[in-house]
């Protein structure tokens, strides 16, 4: 009988997997090439941490961010850096907020990166968040790559500021799915002026890495996977060799590519969402799903959350997904074809079956 695994040598795998295990072989190569220029770090996002009153909050989605935080601290190589990726409070309340903050506060990393969330900001506009976490976009380098943290969950300022008679009715029309009363994400103007002035400091040789909380592409504009001005964010990216945008929001995996532009989303701590059947609609967008999710098990809210482990080898995202309850994917960045694959799930012949217990 072969010796049972721990969950601390199954994230040492994990990590050696990452590198080594699931990479096409030219990638191999050049991460040992050029292996002083690699780096890995940790994402995890959508926590959603909802008050019920006091200092009760909601279990589930409490204990999924604990774990995350937890399974990050054991991560080897240990990452540089951990960003949470958004909706760290369900409502946008401080009590979720500073709940979040003290969980996430057990992180055992030099630096956490924060990115702003629809869930976060439509209370009070991200006023308490700016507090707690800082800037909502700003840019920061590390080891040669250009990161570039945008709040995309903007919408018009008339649907905004004039049509609520409350902040909460606000947040809850954002929050809502299918919402004739909701209004779609954006970027909007201000940053998108200030993006230009910050990528026109970089060589176009720099490896770019965006994170936002919505997808900078349109998907499914009913649920706002969709940000509505993507196209002229993308086209600030286009002059560079290699641009990476990290997402959170959608609460599942997708990975595309749109020209020089690679996009992975992240997984959530809290719940998974389903593939809306009408993605069918924006067949040219995105990768044929031929396997609809790695999703075993719909009586089980855990299954497809997790959180995320990103190698960048020479300026191209590798991810790879920790699911909590299913078997872990890898997305790796296939420079012959130049876009992200995963090449186990789009193989049929070599796809992995579902796993039937957790
Ligand atoms: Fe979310
Ligand atoms: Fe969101």
């Amino acid at each position: 009988m072969s010796k049972p695994i721990n969950r601390r040598d199954f994230l040492k795998g994990a990590g050696v997997l990452a590198v080594a295990g699931a990479l096409p072989v030219s990638m191999i190569e050049l991460a040992f090439a050029d292996s002083a220029q690699n780096f890995s770090f940790a994402y995890i996002s959508d926590a959603h941490l909802q008050q019920i009153k006091g200092a009760k909050f909601v279990n589930n989605w409490d204990r999924g961010l604990i774990r995350a935080v937890a399974e990050a601290n054991l991560l080897t190589p240990k990452p540089d850096f951990i960003v949470f990726g958004g909706d760290l409070a369900q409502l946008g309340k401080k009590a979720e907020l500073d709940h979040g903050a003290e969980i996430l506060s057990a992180l055992r990393s030099n630096k956490v990166y924060h990115v702003m969330g629809e869930h976060d900001y439509y209370l009070d506009l991200g006023q308490y968040w700016e507090k707690l976490f800082g800037p909502q976009f700003y840019s920061f380098d590390h080891k040669g790559v250009h990161f570039v943290v945008l709040n995309s969950i903007l919408t018009y300022d008339d649907w905004t500021y004039k049509r609520w008679p409350t902040a909460e009715q606000r947040m809850l029309e954002m929050a809502d799915l299918d919402n004739p009363n909701g209004s779609p994400f954006m970027v909007g103007d201000k940053q998108r002026d200030w993006l230009k002035s910050d990528l026109e400091k970089i060589n176009k040789a720099t490896p770019i890495v965006v994170i936002s909380h919505s997808p900078l592409q349109k998907i499914y504009k009913n649920w706002n996977f969709w940000t509505d001005d993507a196209e002229q964010v993308q086209a600030l990216l286009r002059p560079f060799n290699k641009v990476t945008v990290l997402y959170g929001h959608v609460h599942q995996i997708q990975y595309n590519q749109i020209g020089n532009i690679s996009f992975n989303s992240v997984m959530s701590t809290a719940w998974p969402w389903p593939y809306p059947s009408t993605y069918a609609q924006t067949e040219q967008y995105l990768p044929k799903l031929t396997v609809p999710m790695n999703r075993a098990d719909p009586f089980f809210e855990r299954d497809a959350t997790g959180w995320q482990f990103i190698n960048m080898t020479n300026g191209n995202v590798d991810m790879h997904y920790d699911l909590f309850s299913n078997t872990s994917r890898t997305v790796a960045f296939n420079t012959k074809t130049g876009e992200p694959e995963d090449t186990v799930f789009q193989s049929p012949d070599k796809r992995i079956p579902p796993q039937t217990q957790y």
